[in-house]
C-alpha cells in the first residue's frame, strides 16, 4: 500500500519518539525568522536551532525532531516544471552533541525502508570527498556499507561518480541490473557535499551525506550522469549534515566543540518517492488544489504532447504551488508589499493571477483556492485555520488590486513586444533571443524607452514585477518562434536579462531615493541629482574616502557629505589639518585608481552580511535590512551568484567597499573622460576633530 502524506508525517514523528531514539518533537516555527535577519525566510529545519547547534542547551534535550515549513526563493521563476517548489516542508531530526553518524545513518535508512516502504535497491548515497577543511568521510562510507548489507545489498564505494546502472521504466518495475548494482556510495566535493546557510564568519556547517532515490527515467538530457545531476532521474530525499564546524574570521572552517547531526528531507519529495510518481502535483499534497483549479478553469490537468496543453499544465502548477506558498506566508503574518518578504509574496500572488488569466479563470479565485489549502493543512498547521479570515482578506485585496491593471498591462506589453520582435536589432531564432544593441529604444504610446526602462514602467504603471515582464517576454518570444520555426523553448540571452534587471534596479533605487528625499526634504547621502557629472563625483567620493583611510588612518569615518555636479564635499573625523604633501598624496592615489580602470560592482545583500564585509557606512546613518554595497576593485565576481567568501578572498584587490544607494559609474576610468583629473579644491577644519575636503574633476592641459 502506498503511504499517504499524512501517514508519512505521522510515521516520521513517531519513529523518532520511539525507543531507542527517544527524541522530542519540537514545533514548526514561523517562516519569518525571529531574531535573525540574515535571510528573508526560514529555509531549513535547522534555522531556528542555530543557538542550540552552537552549544546552548535546548530545553527539550539533545535529541529533537520536527516538520518545519520552509521557503526558498531562488527558483520562483522555475516553478511550473515538475521539480521546483517555493514552499516545502522539511522533516528534520537533530543530535545536539549526542549520537553520531554511526547511529544516524542506520536510523534514517530504517525510517525510509521499514516505515515509508521505500525500495532499498533504489537508494544511492553521497559522502564528502575531503579537502583542507575536513577529511574524506570514511566513517560514513563504512557505515553505509553495513546499512546496505542489512537490506541484502553488497554496496561499494566508487570514485567514479558516473558508474551507474542504465535508466529504466518505472512502470515495468525494478530491473535486475539495478538490484545487482554494487556502486552506491559516491564522493562529492564541498560544492555539493558541505552544508551551511551562508558563508559568513560565525556560520556553522559541515560535511554531508545525501540520500537519493532512483526514479528510473531521465527527464533532462545531460552530458554526464551521476546521482546529484539535474537529469531528474535521482531525487534527493534526505541530507545528513555532520554539523561539526564553524567559519572563523579568516573564513576558515574550524571544529565546533559540540558535534551535531542535522538531518533534513523534503517531505514533498519523500511523498513522491513513496507514491512512486514523477509529478509532485499528482501526489495527495496537491490533489485537492488541482481539483479545485480544474473546476474553476473548466479544464483538466493533463500532461500532453501538445505544446498548448503543456503550457496549461505549467499554469496549473504555478497556481497550485503559489497558492500554497502564499497561504503559508500570509499565515505567518507576511502581507503583500514592495519590499523584503512582502515583495516575494506580492510576486507569488501576481504571478499566480497572471497564470489564472492564461487558464481563462475570470472571476476572483484566490479566496476559494486558499480555502482548500487551509482545509488540507488544518491538522498539521492549525494556525492557518485560526487566521483564515485575515489570510482570505489579504489575498483577495491583492488580487483585486492587481486585476484592475492586468488586462491593460498585458495589451500594452504585447504591443511593446511586437516592436521588439520586428526590430532588426534582435535576432529571434529557435535557440535564443539575442540583442545586438542592449540600449535599443522602443516607442510605445509616445514614450521612448529601452527594455530595462520599460520593465520599470510596467512595474510602476501596471504593477508587473520585473520577473513577470521577463516571463512575458519569454513567452512572447516562444510564440513567435513557434509560429516561424515550429519550435518553442527559446531562451532569452542572459546578457539581455541582466541588462533589463540592472536597469530596473537602478531606476527603482533612484525612485526610492527621490521619493524618500522629497518626503524628507533632503537627499540621501547628499546626492542631489543623477546627472553623469554627479554620478562620477559620487564614485570619486568613494575613492577619496578609501585613499584618506589608506594614507592617514584606517579608522577615519565619513561624517557627512554633499555632492553637486560641480564638486563633492566630504567631512571626516581627524584631529589636525592635512599637510600639502598629504593632500597631494591623496590626489595621486585617487588618480592612480582612476587610471587603473577599476570596475565598480553594485551588490545587494542583507545588512549583516555587508557589515561582515566591513563595508564602510556613514556614521549615524540608519540603513534598511537589505542594502546595496558598492565595491571598487579589480576583483572577479559573478554578480548573480557569488559568495561573500569570494569577496573576502580577494580583499587585497578591493580598494573601496561602502554601503551606498548609488548611482555610480561602472568603471573608474569614466572619471578621466575628457582628460580630467581628480583635484582637492579646498581643505578646512570645521571642528576639533572634524575636517572637510571639497574636491572635483578638472581638465588638465597636457
Ligand atoms: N540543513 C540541511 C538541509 O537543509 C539538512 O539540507
Amino acid at each position: 500500500m502506498k503511504k499517504s502524506s499524512k501517514e508519512i508525517r505521522d510515521l516520521f514523528i513517531s519513529f523518532w519518539k520511539e525507543e531507542p531514539r527517544n527524541s522530542k518533537e519540537i514545533p514548526s516555527s514561523s517562516l519569518v525568522p525571529q531574531n535573525d535577519s540574515t535571510l528573508l525566510f526560514v529555509n531549513s529545519g535547522m534555522f531556528p536551532l542555530v543557538p542550540y547547534l552552537n552549544g546552548i542547551p535546548h530545553p527539550l534535550g539533545k535529541r529533537i525532531h520536527n516538520i518545519q515549513r520552509c521557503v526558498r526563493t531562488n527558483d520562483i521563476d522555475e516553478v511550473g516544471d515538475n521539480r521546483h517548489l517555493v514552499m516545502f516542508e522539511m522533516i528534520g531530526n537533530w543530535s545536539l552533541g549526542d549520537f553520531d553518524k554511526t547511529n544516524q545513518i542506520p536510523w534514517i535508512m530504517e525510517f525510509f525502508v521499514e516505515k515509508c516502504g521505500l525500495d532499498p535497491f533504489r537508494i544511492f548515497v553521497s559522502v564528502f570527498a575531503g579537502d583542507e577543511s575536513a577529511p574524506k568521510d570514511d566513517t560514513a562510507i563504512e557505515t553505509w556499507k553495513k546499512v546496505f548489507a542489512k537490506y541484502g545489498i553488497k554496496a561499494e564505494y566508487s570514485d567514479n561518480i558516473s558508474k551507474l546502472p542504465k535508466p529504466w521504466n518505472p512502470e515495468e518495475g525494478v530491473p535486475e541490473e539495478l538490484k545487482n548494482w554494487k556502486y552506491r556510495i559516491f564522493p562529492y566535493s564541498k560544492k555539493k557535499n558541505w552544508w551551511s546557510r551562508a558563508e559568513v564568519p560565525g556560520e556553522i556547517g559541515g560535511p554531508t551525506s545525501e540520500i537519493f532515490y532512483d526514479m528510473g527515467r531521465v527527464e533532462l538530457i545531460q552530458d554526464v550522469y551521476h546521482i546529484n545531476d539535474d537529469s531528474g532521474r535521482f531525487i534527493e530525499i534526505g541530507n545528513n549534515v555532520f554539523m561539526e564546524y564553524k567559519l572563523d574570521q579568516e573564513m576558515k572552517w574550524v571544529p565546533l566543540e559540540q558535534k551535531n547531526i542535522d538531518f533534513g528531507g523534503g517531505l514533498e519529495r519523500i511523498v513522491l518517492a513513496c507514491q512512486n510518481i514523477s509529478d509532485p502535483y499528482k501526489t495527495d499534497l496537491f490533489q485537492n488544489i488541482i481539483f479545485k483549479t480544474e473546476t474553476l478553469a473548466g479544464k483538466k490537468y493533463e500532461l500532453s504532447k501538445s505544446l498548448n496543453l503543456n503550457l496549461e499544465v505549467k499554469s496549473f502548477r504555478v497556481l497550485a504551488e503559489h497558492i500554497r506558498s502564499s497561504v503559508f506566508l500570509l499565515g505567518d503574518g507576511v502581507t503583500p508589499s514592495n519590499k523584503d518578504q512582502g515583495y516575494i509574496l506580492r510576486r507569488l500572488i501576481r504571478r499566480m493571477i497572471r497564470h489564472a488569466h492564461l487558464l481563462k479563470i475570470q472571476d476572483n479565485f484566490t479566496k476559494s483556492l486558499a480555502n482548500v489549502v487551509i482545509d488540507d493543512y488544518a491538522d498539521a498547521y492549525p494556525h492557518l485555520s485560526e487566521n483564515r479570515e485575515k489570510i482570505l482578506e489579504e489575498i483577495e485585496k491583492e488580487e483585486i488590486r492587481f486585476r484592475k491593471t492586468l488586462e491593460n498591462g498585458l495589451n500594452n506589453i504585447n504591443k511593446l513586444f511586437q516592436k521588439v520582435s520586428q526590430n532588426s536589432q534582435h535576432d529571434i531564432s529557435p535557440e535564443h533571443i539575442i540583442t545586438k544593441n542592449l540600449d535599443t529604444i522602443y516607442e510605445l504610446n509616445g514614450k521612448k524607452l529601452n527594455l530595462g526602462e520599460w520593465a520599470f514602467y510596467f512595474y510602476e504603471t501596471y504593477g508587473f514585477p520585473p520577473e513577470m515582464f521577463l516571463e512575458e517576454l519569454s513567452s512572447f518570444v516562444n510564440k513567435v518562434s513557434l509560429e516561424n520555426y515550429k519550435q518553442a523553448y527559446v531562451k532569452i540571452d542572459d546578457q539581455l536579462v541582466s541588462t533589463i534587471i540592472e536597469k530596473f534596479k537602478y531606476l527603482s533605487e533612484q525612485h526610492r531615493i527621490n521619493s524618500k528625499a522629497s518626503a524628507e526634504k533632503k537627499f540621501l547621502g547628499g546626492l542631489a541629482d543623477t546627472s553623469d557629472e554627479t554620478t562620477k563625483l559620487h564614485t570619486a567620493h568613494h575613492l577619496l574616502l578609501a585613499a584618506i583611510q589608506k594614507l592617514l588612518n584606517k579608522d577615519i569615518k565619513q561624517r557627512g557629505s554633499n555632492i553637486t555636479s560641480q564638486r563633492l564635499r566630504m567631512d571626516f573625523n581627524f584631529d589636525r589639518k592635512l599637510t600639502q604633501d598629504e593632500i597631494e598624496a591623496i590626489e595621486n592615489l585617487v588618480n592612480q585608481k582612476i587610471e587603473e580602470s577599476l570596475p565598480v560592482f553594485r551588490l545587494e545583500m542583507p545588512k549583516v552580511e555587508a557589515e561582515k564585509l566591513r563595508a564602510q557606512m556613514e556614521f549615524g546613518q540608519r540603513y534598511p535590512e537589505i542594502v546595496s554595497v558598492y565595491i571598487i576593485g579589480n576583483i572577479k565576481l559573478d554578480k548573480e551568484k557569488y559568495q561573500i567568501s569570494e569577496i573576502i578572498e580577494q580583499y587585497d584587490k578591493v580598494f573601496s567597499i561602502e554601503f551606498c544607494a548609488g548611482p555610480h559609474v561602472s568603471n573608474t576610468s569614466k572619471l578621466s573622460e575628457g582628460g580630467k583629473k581628480f583635484k582637492v579644491f579646498e581643505h578646512v577644519s570645521i571642528g576639533a576633530n572634524l575636517k572637510r575636503i571639497k574636491a572635483g574633476l578638472i581638465s588638465v592641459s597636457k
